[in-house]
Parts: C-alpha cells; structure tokens; sequence
C-alpha cells in the first residue's frame, strides 16, 4: 500500500478539494477512526472501502457529491450516451417478446439516465423498479426522472431500498458489480489478507488475517490457475455469491443482464498483473490510492467475470453468455438507434452521435473492456446477442 511519500506525490497531481469537501471528509475519517480503534487498531479493507463508498450520510455513493458525468468523476455509459439505453431496450423487448414479465428491476440506478433512456424507448410503459441504496441518489433519480418523463412511465416506477419480495423480469446492473467492496490479499510467503489502521493522522495498510474466507478464495484461484509470484497485491470480490443468491431466492423466473468492466479469471488473476485492479476516480482523474481522499474519490475493481458465472450457477441460474460491450450493443440494433437523435440535417450533432458510437464501442474505449454477462432463470428464451459466445 502507498507510502506516506507517495501519498504526497499523488496528491500534489490531483485537483486541491475544496474547504466544504475537507471538512466533510474529516467527518468520515473520524467515523473510520472509530471503527479502526474498536477493534483494536485494524479493520479488513473491504470493511474500509465499505464505509468510504456506503457509510449514510458520508460515504462518496451515499453524500450529495457530484459523481457522474463532466462535473463529477467518471462518466458511465447511459451518461455518455442515449444510444446505449435505447439498445439495452430493445433487448428487453426482445426477451418481453418471448415471454419474459414485462418488469424491469434496476440496481445502483446513478444518475436515472438509463431508466429514462429505456422507458422513452420502450413502447409501452412497463413496471421499473429501482433498487437504490444510496438515499441521496435516490432523490436525485427522482427529481430527475419526474422531469424527464410523461407521468403515466413516470408513475409506474417504484423505489426499493431492498429486494421485493417476488420478482419475475428483467433485472439489470450497469457497473454495479465493480462498486461493491472487495477484500485486498497480498502473497508474503503465504497469503495474507490485508486491513487499514490509522498512524500519524492518516490511514496505512496492515496485516488483518492470514486465514479468513479471502485468503482461502485467492487460494482455489491459485490452485486452479497456476502459482502467482512473491510480493503479489490483488484482490477478491465475494459478494457475488451472497448477492446473486438472494436475488435468486425471490425469483421465479428472470434474465439478469450486467455490464462492468473486467476479465475472464486467468486474465484477472495473471502473474503479471502485479498490483490488482483497484482504482480511484476523482475529477476524471484515476490513480491507485485508496487511502487518500476519504468520501470524495471513487474506489472501484474490474469483475472477476468467471467468479460471477461460478456464483450465478451455485444460485440456481444459467449463465446464457459473456460477450463485450460492442458485441452486445451492436447485435441489439445500436446503429439503427442512430436515426431516433434527428441528428441527419446536423453536421455537428452527426459528429457526436459517431463520436458516441465509437466510445461505446471501439476496443480501446469502452467496446472490449466493458462485458455483458447474461443470467436466465427458469425461462426458455433465445438471447442470439449471446449465442456461441462462451
Ligand atoms: C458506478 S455507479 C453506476 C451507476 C449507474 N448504474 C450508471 O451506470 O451510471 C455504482 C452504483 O451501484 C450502486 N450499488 C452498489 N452496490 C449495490 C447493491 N448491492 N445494490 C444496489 N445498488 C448498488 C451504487 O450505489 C451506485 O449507484
């Protein structure tokens, strides 16, 4: 984990926050602190980056900062595009088409722009639900949506701060996956799974367990793919399970469709990918330290998509299919989506709708680092975006 020095060095690269964003991260390192300090002087990073994302009120997807697009600090697909919602809409009325409850549930809805980007394509109003733990992007969404929307789409969404009780649909999540808390494990010899203590008014990297849930995780992965070398710092996502479990649990029949960025798992875990995948985003700039910057910045790690799949089949799902971005945005329809924009008599407005298309989709913008993987429960469907990809 980064030395004091390089915490400094880090810092001086990144816009100063301001006075407001100071104090209110004061106030989630002391929340932090105490934690650290009721359970004598270490917490596991995952319980760290749990609080630095989620802790109400504090936390950087909980607080009432600016996170998406230009004036935030990272830019999402629906943000970067209408295209990308109208495509992943018409995949949904493929799979209504065919059978499936015209119900869609949304988790981690950001900005409400892939909602309002669905359900003006959609032809008819559907039931959408939301799942939301942010309590202030909830309002945001809300306020938003309400503006965007006639009142008959608008009036059939319904906010959830949990999962229903029965659920039968859609159910989609657009980089959801890379922000849920992961736990960091470092081989010293053995494995050991890494903390965070507090030192000299800062927080730094400890020790936390050499025998706990992660360690025993990143040991199957090395059993399966071969010995990774001395020093290696990376890190296991094991929400997956839990997570698509419960989902499982309250449905009968659904197709769960996830985008993130990440790998297949030998990719993930390779030898040469000597310090993980955890990132920071603060004002669109990205950087590797999790410890500077409490609340304000973004902390997130790609998809162990194999991980996923394994999780997904343990909870009773069939996994229909892993393709990239481009592959899936491209075989629901995107290009004839470009004509909805009226963009044809425009120079300009034709310019940007190309420039849209390439970022979703060329390799090295969004295309290929960005995967759909696909979940069916229950359901006899075709998904030809899918098909003989996996
Ligand atoms: C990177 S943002 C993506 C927002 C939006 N989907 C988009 O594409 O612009 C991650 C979102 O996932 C949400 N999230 C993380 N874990 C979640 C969970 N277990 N259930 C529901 N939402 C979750 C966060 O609150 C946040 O809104």
């Amino acid at each position: 984990m980064a030395s004091y020095h390089s915490q400094e060095q880090t810092l001086a690269q990144l816009p100063t926050p301001s006075v407001e964003e100071v104090t209110h991260s004061g106030k989630l390192i002391e929340f932090i602190v105490d934690k650290i300090e009721q359970n004598n002087g270490v917490i596991a990073f995952r319980e760290y980056m749990e609080y630095l994302l989620y802790t109400p009120g504090l936390g950087y997807y909980s607080a009432g900062l600016s996170k998406f697009g230009k004036d935030g600090d990272f830019v999402t697909a629906p943000e970067i595009s209408p295209l990308f919602g109208r495509t992943l809409a018409n995949q949904c009325q493929q799979l209504f088409d065919q059978g499936c409850d015209t119900r869609i549930l949304e988790f981690g809805a950001g900005s409400g722009k892939l909602c309002e980007q669905i359900l003006s394509k959609l032809d008819k109003p559907v039931d959408y639900f939301i799942l939301e733990i942010s309590a202030d992007l909830r309002a945001r969404q809300q306020s938003y949506l309400k503006q965007k929307l006639t009142f008959q789409s608008f009036d059939r969404i319904i906010w959830l701060d949990k999962l229903p009780q029965n659920f039968n649909g859609v159910v989609l999540a657009n980089e959801v996956l890379d922000a849920m808390p992961v736990n960091l494990v470092k081989k010293q010899q053995q494995w050991i799974e890494l903390g965070i203590g507090f030192e000299g008014q800062r927080f730094c990297g400890r020790n936390y367990s050499e025998n706990s849930d992660a360690v025993s995780a990143i040991q199957s992965i090395e059993d399966e793919h071969g010995l990774l070398p001395e020093g290696y710092l990376t890190e296991v996502n094991l929400n997956y399970r839990p997570w698509l479990n419960s989902l499982s649990e309250v449905s009968n029949q659904i197709v769960v469709l996830m985008i993130d960025y990440g790998y297949e798992q030998a990719l993930y875990y390779h030898p040469e990918r000597k310090r993980g995948t955890l990132i920071c985003h603060y004002h669109h700039r990205v950087h590797d330290d999790a410890l500077i910057l409490p609340g304000l910045q973004d902390v997130t790690a790609s998809v162990d998509f194999d991980a996923v799949a394994e999780a997904a089949i343990a909870s009773g799902f069939e996994v229909a299919g892993l393709v990239t971005q481009s592959q899936f945005l491209l075989a629901n329809g995107l290009l004839d989506e470009v004509g909805f924009s009226n963009a044809s008599e425009d120079t300009l407005a034709q310019l940007d709708v190309s420039q849209q298309i390439k970022t979703l989709t060329l390799p090295d913008e969004m295309g290929d680092k960005f995967k759909v993987i696909g979940l069916v429960k229950n359901l006899e469907l075709d998904l030809p975006a899918f098909s003989g990809r996996r």
